[in-house]
């Protein structure tokens, strides 16, 4: 089974990649954001002040610092405006987006955090839902990452991505 769950803290991951819940701007903020960031000091900011930010949906890719990971994976979910303005392929396009490019880049493992649940609102049983089933066919058709996980950082979340992968 090459989708795990865990309950805790990414920044401790040792997977190759950590995927950022970032916003467009990718220069830090609140909630995992702010998490990753500390915890992988001020060079995490320095790179991502030349990437120019990022859309939404999409994904970039920077070194993982002082964190255990090799690389960060920046993607920015989209903001829930209640489920009709394209959350859920834009939602789907971060997990697909992160996952070629950790395949781009030779990694083995991917660990996601509960993108959109927090600060932007997504509702954590549909956007579970959505996450495994993005990850699931990426996983399919990039072989070479061998397992993700999504860390999960409270009951709530970690309940609904066990039901997800039912
Ligand atoms: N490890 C794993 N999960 C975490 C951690 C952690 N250390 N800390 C929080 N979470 P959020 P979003 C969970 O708000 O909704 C930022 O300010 C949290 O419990 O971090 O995509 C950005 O800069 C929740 O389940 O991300 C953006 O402006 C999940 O991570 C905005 O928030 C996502 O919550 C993005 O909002």
């Amino acid at each position: 089974m090459p989708i795990t769950l865990e309950r805790g803290d990414i920044t401790r991951s040792d997977a190759d990649a950590i995927v950022n819940a970032a916003n467009g701007s990718l220069l830090g903020g609140g909630g995992v954001d702010g998490a990753i960031h500390r915890a992988a000091g001020p060079g995490l900011l320095a790179e991502c002040r030349g990437l120019g930010g990022c859309a939404t949906g999409e994904a970039k890719l920077t070194g993982g610092h002082a964190l255990p990971a090799r690389f960060v994976i920046h993607t920015v979910g989209p903001v829930w405006r209640g489920g009709s303005d394209g959350e859920a392929e834009l939602l789907a396009s971060c997990h697909r987006r992160s996952i070629e490019l950790a395949a781009e880049h030779g990694c083995a493992s991917i660990a996601f955090p509960a993108i959109s649940t927090g600060v932007y609102g997504y509702p954590v049983d549909r956007a579970a839902v959505v996450a495994v089933r993005a990850a699931r066919a990426a996983l399919e058709r990039h072989p070479t990452v061998l397992d993700a996980r999504f860390v999960l950082f409270d009951d709530r979340a970690f309940a609904a991505f066990e039901r997800a992968l039912e």
